[in-house]
């Protein structure tokens, strides 16, 4: 085990002092564009009034936050509580040592407390880690695809490529998400194991120098099981070939799209042998 590891504690940010490192290390994860900072004064605003900011802080520094507010989702019943999870950073020097999954549990745990059983939020489907973070070790669900969600972004982690997101639902009483945050979470399904269920298949096709290409025309999707490949490294792609990263942007949209109106609904990701899968289910089969 990495012996940092406990090196970190999480609790509750709610001093104007302490929103100020929080506002120093969104500048560190998304460098470049001052306007984009959420300000301490809306930080604390929201902490007032049901708002949560959660910090990871190892000795005095911040090296992780997650920040999310209340808010409304249409039902046909009227409008229901959930709980907008808006941004989740983690120093870049203390990636992968699972503060992410710490800090989203941490933020589990308080929504519960308020009697909300939803939380949502968005991230680029095109970032494998988020998705092996968000959806195979989280169990959150998505069906909803949000094209240019932000319109043009200029933080060093966005520009030049449309802000399409995925809008994942994590419904924090469900048995799923309970199984994946349980201490003995379910063990994750290899690709091997994937592949034996003989699903419908999008790979990504590699050139001669390794870097994987979208397929040129996406079939339509079909079966019980759709696995759908991404690159396992889209940040590096995006910085040196950015005619390449929107090849990706438009294709995966339209995969995307046309499985969620097709009825499917992403329920895990496979982060194996260095490549990079969704695997979506077709709706009526899983909900
Ligand atoms: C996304 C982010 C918050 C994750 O934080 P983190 O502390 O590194 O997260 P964790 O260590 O808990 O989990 C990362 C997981 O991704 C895995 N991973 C690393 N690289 C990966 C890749 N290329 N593909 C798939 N999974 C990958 C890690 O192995 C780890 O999984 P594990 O716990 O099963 O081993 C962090 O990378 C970050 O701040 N990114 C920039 C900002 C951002 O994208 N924020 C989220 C959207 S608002």
């Amino acid at each position: 085990m990495d012996p940092k590891r406990s090196d970190w504690i999480i609790r509750l940010i709610e001093t104007p002092e302490e929103m100020r490192l929080v506002e120093g290390l969104q500048r560190l994860v998304w460098p470049g564009s001052e306007t984009d900072v959420v300000p301490s004064h809306l930080l604390l605003t929201a902490a007032h009034n049901g708002g949560l900011v959660l910090g990871a802080f190892a000795g005095a520094e911040l090296v992780g936050f997650v920040f999310g507010f209340p808010g409304f989702y249409e039902t046909p019943d009227g409008p229901r509580l959930k709980h907008c999870s808006h941004m989740l950073g983690v120093h870049p020097d203390w990636r992968n040592r699972g503060l992410g999954f710490a800090l989203k549990r941490a933020q589990w745990q308080l929504v519960r407390h308020q009697g909300i059983d939803r939380i949502t939020w968005t991230y680029d489907p095109l970032l494998s880690r988020n998705a092996h973070l968000n959806i195979a070790r989280l169990g959150a669900v998505c069906n909803t695809y949000r094209r240019s969600e932000y319109g043009e972004m200029r933080d060093g982690l966005n520009a030049g490529l449309p802000s399409d997101r995925f809008q994942v639902d994590w419904w924090v009483n469900s048995r799923r998400v309970e199984r994946r945050l349980s201490r003995r979470a379910r063990p994750a399904l290899t690709l091997d194991q994937y592949l034996a269920a003989r699903p419908s298949l999008l790979e990504a096709r590699p050139d001669s120098t390794g870097s994987l290409h979208p397929t040129d025309e996406p079939p339509r999707p079909e079966g019980v099981i759709l696995l759908v490949e991404i690159p396992s490294n889209f940040e590096a792609i995006r910085r040196s070939d950015l005619a390449l990263a929107r090849d990706w942007r438009f294709y995966t949209r339209e995969v995307f799209e046309r499985a969620f109106a097709a009825g499917y609904l992403v329920t895990d990701f496979v982060y194996d042998q260095g490549r990079s899968f969704y695997v979506l289910a077709h709706g009526e089969s899983t909900l």
